[in-house]
């Protein structure tokens, strides 16, 4: 039953039309939850607009009416932070039916894009014009550009390509209030005051709702080489990447990291994975290296880098992938991580990063700490090492139910974010704050930080209706 006024709802389908409007219970509920389940909301209703005018219409009605907004895109995020509350008066935004690509500037290698442009469509648009978009990571199928924006996303090509915010270079906003900020410059350079682009991206719909993006493009791949590593610790991934980058500078676009027990559970839970080593082995490396030369000789390059790395001790085995299966196979036993951690309960999710540097002795000193407090916990390490970001996520004790071991989540949290901090990290690396990390971010965050930000979301959101409880 919807809390809200019948003559709003008549003028929110005014605008957006009956196919924009959902109220039916069972029709809502895929908006009302996250990929994992791990959040649930209510909403009064779920409104689609189809187009920049139609939001600014959509946001202004509720600006009126004090209604609340929470913008959603593929509804992939880790934080929580396209769900409602459970209040059942939020509204949910869904960005998915602006899906058009606006334009396309090969000589000025920009896309313009609307927010609900699924991620892979916008690689394969980059693709059909012999070009390459890079963000990829594991929900590349159903995350949107906006919600990439509105995360910063990171993921696996970071490391030669940066994150959402490196990639972006002009966006469209909605405001608050229903005004449209029309910021869609195609421009490297653009040294007028303040770069406003950069206050939306990152922002988790709590400053306004991104309609609209032109994003880089860079020259495509024409050579690439996939390799799995194993290695005897932390310390040799940090070693191995230090070699490889000065030996193939940036030609390395893949450095993901995995300990044996992540890998295991890929092995256990996801169909058709196979271990490519006969031995167990503590910690995996994914390497790959690409270029956009035809015949760029990638493998030569990877064999120096490997052939060295064996004899020092490094790496302790190595397989290099002959064809696009076994490129594809090695993948899957990287991207299956967070499905096949889902199979074994509650993961505690820990998205931190610290400098490369400090990788080994973050790991060692927290594994340590959490073994001793927390006896029987799995810690499923794993992620993009090349950019400090680790996935530091643990699974309950065998033998251990949801509950008790959920009782400890705070704790574990705490230890793990005690040491990112220690370690001149951050408790958010690549996923956002959401409503996951709200309260630790107030705790881990200095005070002058948290002040400024505060002042940006009254400037920017002063009656507070955009995705409240979030982020802040
Ligand atoms: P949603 O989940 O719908 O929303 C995320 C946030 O953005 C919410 O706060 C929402 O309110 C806001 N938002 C959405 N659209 C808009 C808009 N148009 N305007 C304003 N605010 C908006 N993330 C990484 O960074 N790196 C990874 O490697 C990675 N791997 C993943 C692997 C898996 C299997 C899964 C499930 C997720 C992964 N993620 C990763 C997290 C997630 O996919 C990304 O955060 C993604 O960018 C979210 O996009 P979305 O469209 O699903 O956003
Ligand atoms: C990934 O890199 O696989 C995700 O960002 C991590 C996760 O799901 O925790
Ligand atoms: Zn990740």
């Amino acid at each position: 039953m919807s809390h809200l006024s019948e003559a709003f709802t008549r003028a929110l389908e005014q605008v957006v039309g009956s196919a924009g409007l959902i109220q039916d219970p069972e029709r809502m509920n895929s908006y009302l939850s996250d990929w994992r389940n791990a959040y649930r909301g209510k909403a009064a209703l779920v409104v689609r607009p189809a187009s920049t005018a139609e939001v600014a219409e959509v946001v202004r009605l509720c600006r009126e009416a004090s209604v609340a907004l929470v913008p959603q895109g593929g509804n992939t995020g880790l934080c929580g932070g396209s769900i409602p509350d459970d209040s059942g008066t939020q509204v949910v935004l869904s960005l998915t039916r602006m899906s058009a690509i606006r334009a396309i500037d090969v000589a000025n290698e920009t896309i313009t894009v609307e927010a609900g442009v699924i991620l892979q469509r916008l690689q394969e648009a980059a693709t059909e014009v012999g070009r390459l978009f890079p963000l990829s990571l594991g929900a590349e199928g159903s995350c949107t550009v906006g919600g990439n924006m509105a995360t910063n996303a990171g993921g696996t090509a970071v490391l030669r390509y940066g994150n959402m915010r490196d990639l972006t270079l002009g966006l469209e906003v909605v405001l608050a209030d229903g005004r449209v900020w029309d910021g869609l410059r195609g421009l490297r350079k653009d040294n007028t005051g303040y770069d406003l682009k950069h206050l939306f991206i990152g922002s988790e719909g709590t400053l306004g709702i991104i309609t609209a993006a032109v994003l880089k493009l860079f020259p495509a791949v024409h050579s690439l080489t996939t390799a799995w590593v194993a290695l005897p610790s932390p310390q040799a991934a940090v070693d191995l990447i230090g070699r490889m980058r000065t030996l193939c500078g940036d030609r390395l676009t893949g450095f993901e990291l995995m300990s044996r027990q992540s890998v295991e559970f890929v092995l256990q839970h996801v169909t058709g994975c196979n271990d490519p080593f006969n031995e167990v082995h503590p910690w995996y490396v994914l390497i790959e290296l690409s270029d956009t030369l035809v015949n760029a000789n990638l493998a030569q390059m990877l064999e120096d880098g490997l052939g060295e790395a064996l004899a020092q001790g490094e790496a302790l085995d190595a397989v290099v992938a002959s064809n696009d299966a076994q490129v594809a196979a090695l993948w899957a036993l990287r991207e299956g991580i967070s499905e096949a951690q889902n199979h074994e309960g509650p993961s505690l999710k820990h998205d931190i990063s610290v400098p490369v540097s400090s990788i080994p002795a973050f790991i060692e000193a927290t594994d340590r700490k959490l073994k001793d407090a927390f006896p029987g916990v799995r810690i499923v390490a794993y992620g993009h090492v090349g950019d400090g970001n680790l996935h530091y996520n643990i699974s309950k004790p065998v033998g251990t139910g949801d509950v008790p071991f959920k009782a400890h989540a705070d704790a574990i949290m705490h230890v793990i974010y005690d040491a990112t901090i220690a370690f001149a990290g951050s408790i958010s690396a690549e996923h956002g704050l959401g409503q996951a990390k709200r309260e630790a971010a107030q705790h881990y965050k200095g005070a002058v930080e948290l002040e400024l930000m505060r002042t940006l979301k009254q400037a920017l959101d002063p009656v507070g209706l955009m995705n409240p409880g979030k982020l802040l």
